[in-house]
């Protein structure tokens, strides 16, 4: 994945082919609620599971999610494992049905970190959907873009110089087009160790939906936001 080379005429930015979301604010609609921080997160992964059906004729290529940060580590030790009971969760209850629908999923990050019997069920997917043709999910799991370009640094070192290039080519998302657009949810205007290096030219929206509340009606508003944003990367 690289920058893309500057258009002329700033055109508006049309369909979106990557879309990344940063899928905040489980904990804050779950205090609103006076309900447990962990029903935040269940109704945070069935906010993935509509999105994953709603997106389907959005012409998406890829959406990438950000599910569990390098720093979310630091979080108490009944809610890690709460998010990954939920992750195990999902995969069990969800992967035929997106094999089914011709979904390839990608991890993004290290999950060899998890536990062994999630690790295990992540690769089942991965193994299971990988011939997929249609849209990409790439779930970042103990992903954090710092991490990450210095992984991709090694890598490209490894192999000789270091350039804009190399490192791009070895980063997470080397197989994925470029970052068209970068959402963020519960009102944070932040991007929290996510896509930094990705981010570099992808247009930003923000809002203050919860994430439990964000639907396809609100990923929708953010393409046609972007549909009329004007691209420079640099030119005029
Ligand atoms: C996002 O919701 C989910 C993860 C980071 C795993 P939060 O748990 O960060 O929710 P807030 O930000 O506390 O509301
Ligand atoms: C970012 O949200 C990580 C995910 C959504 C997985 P956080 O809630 O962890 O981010 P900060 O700590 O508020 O920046
Ligand atoms: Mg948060």
């Amino acid at each position: 994945m690289s920058v893309p080379a500057a258009k002329s005429g700033g055109l508006g930015g049309g369909q979106a082919r990557h879309v990344a979301i940063i899928m905040d604010g489980n904990g804050r609609w779950a205090k609103k609620r006076h309900v447990p921080r962990a029903l935040g997160h269940q109704k945070g992964v069935e906010a993935v599971r509509a999105l994953v059906h709603g997106a389907a004729g959005l012409g998406i290529e890829v959406l990438t999610l950000y599910a569990f940060s390098t720093e979310n580590w630091q979080r108490p030790e009944d809610e890690i494992s709460d998010l990954t009971r939920l992750m195990k969760r999902f995969i069990l209850s969800d992967l035929d049905e997106m094999a089914d629908n011709n979904i390839r999923l990608k991890i993004i990050g290290d999950y060899s970190a998890f536990t062994p019997d999630l690790v295990e069920l992540i690769e089942r997917a991965l193994e299971r959907t990988k011939a997929n043709t249609g849209s990409t999910i790439a779930v970042a799991l103990n992903y954090g873009s710092m991490d990450e370009i210095a992984r991709a640094a090694r890598l490209a070192a490894a192999k000789g110089a270091i350039t804009p290039e190399t490192i791009a080519a070895n980063l997470d998302t080397a197989d994925l087009p470029p970052l068209d657009l970068l959402i963020r949810t519960s009102g944070e205007e932040r991007l929290s160790n996510f896509l930094l290096w990705q981010a570099a030219y992808a247009e930003l929206w923000f809002t203050e939906v919860l994430w439990p509340d964000f639907t396809a009606d609100h990923l929708k508003q953010a393409l046609d936001a972007f549909a009329i944003r004007e691209r420079h990367y640099g030119g005029r």
